[in-house]
């Protein structure tokens, strides 16, 4: 498990723009050595602003044909409902590319939530071709940080923190909507690389308790993404790092 790789930058500009660098980056590595990138986005107004960086200034920075879209979590809602992480990757992203449909991987939100999960399930262990008892290795999962302590739809206190049997589960959460299907954080945790952007004031103290604070993944759910084979890496802007103790 390797130590967190946190960096700071001015502003939250610099941080999509740096993101966007990295998931480039990213790309270029894992097509060069796999001859595919395999991404799950995340949900959330910071990751949908790297989004549309990728879709425009950096759309030709990427062998687009090589990359697999997945989601670590989506709400239960209908695919082109303004809710849908599915919709949004969609609007800032997706339409900006000319790509095959096995490409794009979504949770189907419309259908019932467990449903919805033990489909999701099936559709990595195809896309993966797993074995039993495998996971898929993602070369980037994309993670957002909700004031609450949040990733995914690992939210606090929710049972799904703590589940290592299944790679996918449905959860009911205090947030709008609340139901939402998430990966687990054995799936997080097997990716080779687990990315968090945060910005902005209002995160401080949630980045601070997760990364500086006792540990305590119950109340502080974005403590448990730890790749135990992979990269935990921070995009921050000054403002979310400023209650960081040596920043
Ligand atoms: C979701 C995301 C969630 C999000 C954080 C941060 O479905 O909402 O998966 O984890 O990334 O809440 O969202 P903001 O960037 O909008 O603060």
């Amino acid at each position: 498990m390797s130590e967190a790789k946190i960096t700071v930058l001015d502003d939250p500009q610099s941080v999509y723009v740096h993101a966007a660098e990295e998931i480039a980056h990213f790309a270029g590595e894992d097509i060069c050595i796999h001859a595919e990138f395999t991404i799950a986005l995340s949900g959330g107004n910071t990751p949908a602003a790297v989004y549309e960086l990728l879709g425009t200034r950096f759309k030709l920075s990427v062998d687009w044909k090589e990359v697999r879209f997945f989601w670590g979590d989506e709400r239960c809602v209908a695919p082109d409902d303004k809710l849908s992480n599915y919709a949004m990757a969609k609007r800032t992203l997706l339409s900006h590319l000319t790509l095959r449909n096995d490409q794009v991987h979504r949770i189907q939100g419309e259908l019932p939530p467990e449903e919805a999960a033990r489909s999701y399930e099936e559709e990595l262990k195809r896309a993966f071709n797993l074995g039993e008892g495998e996971l898929p290795r993602f070369g980037l999962v994309m993670l957002g940080l909700g004031e609450n302590r949040h990733t995914l739809s690992l939210f606090p206190g929710n049972p799904a923190i703590n589940e290592t049997n299944r790679m996918v589960v449905p959860v009911d959460v205090d947030a709008t909507p609340r139901k939402r299907v998430t990966f687990t954080p054995p799936v997080a945790n097997n990716a080779a690389r687990a990315m968090f952007i945060a910005t902005g004031k209002a995160k401080a103290e949630a980045v601070r308790d997760i990364i500086e604070g006792p540990r305590d993944p119950s109340r502080f759910p974005a403590q448990i993404i730890q790749p135990s084979d992979g990269e935990l890496i921070w995009l921050l802007d000054k403002e979310a790092a400023s209650l960081l103790s040596n920043r």
